[in-house]
Order: structure tokens, then sequence, then C-alpha cells
């Protein structure tokens, strides 16, 4: 009979537990020195070994050789709880038997002594979903325990247990099994099974298994019986329905490059490929939380899950992005997770949301990109209507950036040029214009500029008019000549892509509440332009403010 690898492999000593070498230490040492609480909690996320745990501490407690700080595993205690059989080492699930009436039962069965071992065990499992009252009862039980009993209450969450209990016992955290411990055992099993296995394929796994010993068990298990011997890339990504890496950071970089088309064809591509969406958004957050951590760390370890192979180029998509745009990207997409879980459309929710981040001015500095880009630039190229027909764009290394100005021949005035020179020169005095131009496009024939704001942002045309002499000003300064501007009204990109969503009323009743969840992002955008008028120094972002947001009104 096929024994599942979880099974196979539990841990029948303690030095087969992996990744928990505090608490082996501390049991070992208490039931050595007779010094173990009658009352612990095992604490920690599930499949990390607690269960198993209770039942090696049974058993080294119970063994014929014991007390010993191992049990013999061959004797007929040791036997019994390994199979299941003993009488003396009981596991109460507490979720099923979380009632007064349980607890009361049991505190019955401890009153006498064990019938054959020399300890009684019990385990309660998931402890944390007893009633209260069922607490009051337990309570008791832990302040004086019977003498022959040991109390093991394990739970995945420990801050719902009542202080009164917690004073009373021994705390003892299981760690998460960090990701190269995981890989290293499967790489392990798959040698004792004789089953060929690809890197990636245990990466994957261990990946996904998020730290849970029983979860990687269980997945290289399906693995295993799916692929006849061999388990391949193709396996792995068929069970876990995963979604390379290389997706996910191809749609980051689209979306912090504004590179709109990209992200539509990302999202096509997910959707050929029989990807089910909402899944694909719970690991596209695991993998910004990942981000985050490999940005804002020197050395970050095993602190993440992304795959080796790929650090580099992560580190190069991120590179022109500051830590705070980071976490303000992560907060809006973790904003959208409920709506994207419960749309009956998560396509056009995950197009329009992807889209929207894409708009968030304030994501990456537009003069940061074209320095990273090269010649590139990614704000322009995926707007309609670029200047691409004037030939003479200078190359974006060679803009004087923290050097004081040279004079400027005519034909290095182009709209990239100007749109970040007026960025960095504003940004000290003005911010907040310096942001209103960060969000418009610049059009420049060599002569004219043209500054062209978003339609979704038509009432900050009248702000950057008050300001044309001090845009003006701020081109005299850099290419020493008068370059006349005009402000014009643009499409309104947001209501394009809006209006390809207002056909359903399903889906536009979820757009409202997508535009009151991405409060932060309209506000960077227009909302915080309203006060604009009275407030004209106050600082440039203002993702604080910005009540009159269009989805508020229209929820339901
Ligand atoms: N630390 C570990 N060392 C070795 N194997 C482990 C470890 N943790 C878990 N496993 C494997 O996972 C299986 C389940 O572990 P166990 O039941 O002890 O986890 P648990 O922490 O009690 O999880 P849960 O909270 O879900 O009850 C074991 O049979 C074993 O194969
Ligand atoms: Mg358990
Ligand atoms: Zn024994």
């Amino acid at each position: 009979m096929y024994l599942a690898l979880a099974r196979k492999y539990r841990p029948q000593r303690f030095a087969d537990l992996i990744g928990q070498p505090h608490v082996v230490k501390t049991l070992q040492n208490a039931v050595e020195m007779d010094k173990l609480y009658p009352a612990l909690i095992f604490s920690g996320m599930k499949g990390v070994g607690k269960t198993s745990t209770a039942r090696i501490l049974a058993k080294a407690l119970n063994c014929e050789k014991g007390p010993a700080s191992e049990p013999c595993n061959e004797c007929r205690f040791c036997r019994e709880i390994t199979a299941d059989q003993s009488s003396d080492y009981i596991e109460i699930d507490g979720a099923s038997n979380n009632g007064v009436e349980e607890v009361r039962r049991l505190r019955e069965t401890v009153k006498y002594k064990p019938m054959q071992n020399r300890f009684r065990v019990v385990v309660i499992d998931e402890v944390h979903m007893l009633s209260n009252s069922a607490w009051n009862a337990l309570l008791k039980t832990v302040e004086e325990p019977p003498e022959h009993t040991y109390f093991i209450m394990a739970t995945t969450d420990f801050h719902k247990i009542p202080a009164t209990i917690v004073s009373r016992c021994q705390h003892l955290e299981f760690r998460r099994i960090p990701f190269e411990v995981i890989a290293r055992l499967l790489r392990e099993i798959c040698k004792r099974e004789k089953v060929k296995v690809s890197d990636y394929a245990i990466f994957l796994v261990a990946r996904s298994s998020e730290g849970s010993l029983r979860d990687a068990k269980k997945i290289l298990d399906q693995a295993i019986a799916l692929s006849n011997g061999d388990v391949r890339d193709e396996d792995v990504v068929d069970i876990l329905g995963v979604i390379e890496e290389d997706l996910f950071i191809r749609l980051t970089e689209s979306v912090l490059q504004r590179k709109r088309r990209d992200i539509i064809s990302c999202i096509q591509e997910l959707v050929e490929r029989g990807a089910d969406l909402r899944f694909f958004y719970g690991e596209y957050l695991k993998f910004l939380r990942d981000l985050i951590v490999v940005h804002s760390m020197e050395d970050p370890g095993s602190l993440h899950n992304l795959n080796p192979e790929n650090l580099e180029r992560i580190r190069e998509v991120l590179q022109p992005v500051k830590e705070e745009e980071l976490l303000r990207y992560f907060q809006a997409a973790k904003e959208m997770e409920m709506t994207v879980r419960h749309t009956e459309n998560p396509r056009i929710i995950l197009e329009y949301m992807f889209l929207k981040l894409s708009y968030f001015p304030d994501l990456i500095r537009i003069e940061d990109a074209i320095r990273a880009l090269g010649n590139h630039s990614p704000a322009l190229d995926s707007l309609p209507e670029t200047n691409a027909e004037n030939p003479q764009t200078t190359a974006p290394e060679e803009m004087p950036v923290n050097t004081t100005p040279m004079v400027e021949e005519a034909r290095d005035i182009s709209a990239e040029t100007i749109h970040a020179w007026w960025i960095e020169d504003l940004e000290r005095d003005n911010p907040r214009l310096a942001s209103h131009i960060r969000s418009a496009r610049v059009e420049c024939d060599g002569n004219r500029v043209k500054v062209v704001i978003d339609g979704g942002n038509g009432h900050v045309k009248s702000v950057l008019d008050q300001h044309l002499e001090a845009l003006e000003r701020s081109l005299a300064k850099r290419y020493r000549r008068q370059l006349p501007i005009r402000v014009e009204v643009g499409k309104d990109i947001r209501a394009e892509v809006e209006k390809e969503i207002r056909g359903d009323q399903n889906i536009q009743n979820l757009a409202e509440q997508i535009r009151s969840q991405m409060i932060t992002v309209d506000k960077v955008q227009g909302g915080a332009d309203a006060q604009d008028a009275e407030h004209q120094s106050d600082d440039a972002d203002g993702p604080e403010h910005g009540e009159g947001s269009p989805g508020e009104k229209g929820r339901p």
C-alpha cells in the first residue's frame, strides 16, 4: 500500500524533527531533569511539527527505557503511541469539541491514573477554537493539574489564547521552516524514493508550501503520483497552477514603467494559459511582499521566496523605485484582494486595476525611470500621440542632472528633456507644481511647448495656467531662450478604460467599489488637486486628503 510521504516520513524521534532545535532542546532537558511543565502551549503555523512533537514527547515520557531524552520506538508503549492505539495518549480536536461539556468529560477522565502508562498526555489541537465557558472549565484543570497528566495545547493562533491560561503554561513557539531546509528535505526524500526531480520543481514545491513541511510533502506526493517517477517543472506547475515568476516580474515592470499595452498582454497570457485569476492574484500579492523584502534589505537571505535566479533582474526593475512607493503599490494592491476574489469577472477587474496602478504618478519618478532606462522613455511610449516624430531626442545620460545647466542648442530641446527638467527644477521650490507636471504629458516641436493634462484631471489646467510664468522661467534657465507654453486637456484615459467596463451593470458596481477602495491612487492623481487653488504650498503628495473621490458617492 502506498503510504503518504507525510506519514511515511513523520518524525519519530526528537532528532528527526527539522527546524525546531530550541523546542527540542527545551523539552529534552525538561524530561531529563524531570522539570516538565504540566501544561504546555505549542504554537506555530500549520504543518511544522506540533502534533509530531507532542507524540514524541509522550513516547519519551512513557518509554520503557525512559523517561528519556529520546523514545526507543520499540517498546510496547512507544509502539502503541506511534500506532495510535494508546489509551493514555489522547488527541482532541479543539475545533470540533469546543464546548464546555467536552472539557468536563476530559476533566473526568484525567481524574484517574493512566491505565497502563506512566503518564497520560492530552493534546488539544486548535485549542484557540474553544468557547469561553470551555476555557473556564479548562482553566481549573490547568491550575491544579492531576499529577500524572500533561496537557499540550496546540494552536496556530497563539494570540487567541486567554492570558489567564497562558500565564499558567510554558509556551513553546514552533518556527516556520526555512525555504532551503524544506528544499533540502524534499531532495533527500526524492533520493530515498528513487524519484528524479528537477531543481525548479523542488523550488516551486518548497516555495508554495510557505514553510509548512506537511504541505511540502503533500505537494511532492501529488507530483510524484502524477509524474511516474520523474518530476518535471510542468508537473508541479500543473498541480499548483502556479504562475511562473517571470510573468509576475514582467507585469510589475509594465506597471512601474507604465507600459499599458504590456499589462493587457500579460493578463491576456494568463487567461490563455487557463490560469485561475483569483489564485494568480493571491500569488501576486505574495510576490509583491517578497519584492518589498528584497528591496529593503541588503541581504534578505531566506526571508523571501523568490527564485534566486531572478533576483538580479528583480533588483534591476526595482532600482528606480523608492521603498515607500513600493509599499504604497502593495497597499493599493492588497486593498483590492477581496474585490478580485469575489468578482465574477476577474479579468476585467485585473486589467482595470493594473492599468489604474500604472497611473499612480508617484509610483516611480519619471526622471529616474528615464535615467534607468537609457534611451527609452516609458512614460511617453505608452501614451497615445507621443512626440515620436521628433527625431532629435537627447540621450538621457546626457541630461545634466545635478550640474549647473549648460546652454542648450535648439536640437536638444525635446519633450523628454523638458519634462524631466521641469520635474527636477520645480521639485525644490514648488513640489505640487512638479507633481502636476509629472502626471502630465509634454510635447515639443523645438519651438513651442505643449503640456497635456489627462482629461480626468481637467481642473489642473487652471493651476498650471496660473503658473505659466514659473514654467517659462524654468525653461529659460535651462535653455537660455523663451519657449511659449500652452496647457491643454487631453483624453480622459481613465474614462476610456471605464467605457469598456460600462456595458455590464455588475461590473459597473464593482468598478465603483474599486474606485472607492483605490482612494490612495485617486488622490495622488486627482483628488488632491481640488484643494490646490487654496493651498498652493502644501506638501507635494496629498494622499491623505482627497475627499470627494468619485467612488465614495456611488457606493451602494
Ligand atoms: N519539524 C518537522 N520535521 C519533520 N517533519 C515535519 C515537521 N513538521 C511537520 N512535519 C511533517 O508534516 C507532517 C505534519 O506535521 P504535524 O502534524 O506535526 O504538524 P502540526 O504542526 O501539528 O500541524 P497542524 O497545525 O496543521 O496540526 C508530519 O507527519 C511530518 O511528515
Ligand atoms: Mg497538528
Ligand atoms: Zn520505548
